[in-house]
């Protein structure tokens, strides 16, 4: 079995995978986000704080599964330094003192993997990953074999749902929020822009929508409710409709069989809709992960070490290093 430890951002996981048949054994993940929620959004130092409480916590929890260990497992890129280190402690600790080889993971490629939890890896596979810090397109032919096609030159689409709900004082984080609200508004009231609509480039940009949303708040002060239920409609509709149009550019170029979205912000009901729809046009398959999988949690980094173990991707514990801005 393989004991893995998840801390790049705001929520502690631990997780024990079967190397043999790729199973998901034990799976716990404390979140952080109502401490965070207080601050409109994720204060590094805190984090490592709450970290350094719940990761022995969950271990203590794991503790049945410690002797079968083969290996450990740790996410050390990218990610918040301060965070990171966390787990990456824990790993080594655990690594030296059982005497078991330590894997790294980089977090982007386990977010790939929430796909193949609870089903068979499927590659090749294009990927769209959508979180608070990533909206890239990924061309998945295996574990080593990834190359981004698109990705963002300023805010990510799930930072930019986080700065709308924080400019409406929804609360953090902003996603689920803001989601919530556009179902009860009316997408037309406000036209936002659609980023890089008439540029050839595969790329994607959020700070243009999220300045304009900014603007639309300035003009309507005080926000009543229906105010910011349009408010949010309006963001979300130009926020996917941006995805969608740079999306469907990859897909008629590579006509892809099988397409998926993950990270945090694949949560999305109106964003898995539209793809679902953009898969229908182009007969393609599309694979969604579990919901309670699309946040950061430590059993997508199991299945990623699953992977990184038979291909024997181990590092000293001495050697490990976290790399707060690294790519897929
Ligand atoms: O993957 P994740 O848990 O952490 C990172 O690696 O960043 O993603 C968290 C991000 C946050 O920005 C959050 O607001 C966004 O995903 N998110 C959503 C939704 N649920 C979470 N964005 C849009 N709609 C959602 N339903
Ligand atoms: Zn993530």
């Amino acid at each position: 079995m393989i004991l893995s430890i998840e801390s790049s951002c705001d929520d502690s996981s631990i997780a024990i995978t079967e190397i043999a048949t790729k199973k998901l054994i034990f799976h716990r993940k404390i979140s952080q986000e109502l401490e965070h929620a207080k601050y409109g959004g994720v204060v590094p130092e805190l984090a490592s704080r709450l970290h350094a409480v719940d990761l022995p916590k969950l271990l203590e929890e794991a503790e049945p599964f410690l002797n079968d260990l083969k290996a450990v497992a740790v996410t050390n890129e990218p990610g918040l330094s301060v965070t990171l280190l966390e787990g990456v402690a824990m790993a080594q600790a655990l690594s030296i003192a059982k005497d078991l080889p330590l894997i790294p993971i980089n977090h982007l490629k386990a977010h790939i993997y929430s796909l193949f939890i609870e089903k068979e890896a499927i590659f090749p596979i294009l990927v769209l990953l959508i979180s608070g810090g990533h909206t890239m397109v990924l061309d998945v032919k295996g574990y080593d074999e990834i190359k981004v096609l698109a990705t963002t030159m300023d805010d990510s689409f799930g930072e930019s749902f986080d700065k709308v709900a924080k400019m409406m004082g929804l609360g953090y984080p902003g996603g689920p929020i803001v989601e919530k609200l556009a179902l009860q508004g009316d997408s037309k009231k406000f036209s936002m822009p659609i980023p890089l609509q008439n540029s050839p480039k595969l790329a994607f940009s959020y700070s243009g929508i999220k300045n304009a949303v900014r603007l639309v708040v300035e003009a309507n002060q005080p926000l009543d409710e229906e105010t910011k239920a349009d408010i949010a409609a309006s963001f979300q509709k130009a926020a996917i409709a941006h995805l969608m149009q740079k999306s469907k550019k990859i897909f008629k170029e590579l006509k892809p069989r099988n397409f998926a979205i993950v990270g945090g912000a694949s949560a999305n009901l109106a964003v898995r809709k539209a793809f679902t729809n953009l898969c229908e046009e182009f007969d393609c398959n599309i694979h969604l992960a579990d919901l309670a999988y699309c946040s950061d949690n430590a059993a997508m980094v199991g299945r990623c070490a699953v992977d990184a173990y038979e291909l024997k991707k181990f590092i000293s514990a001495l050697d490990i290093e976290v790399q707060p801005r690294t790519d897929v």
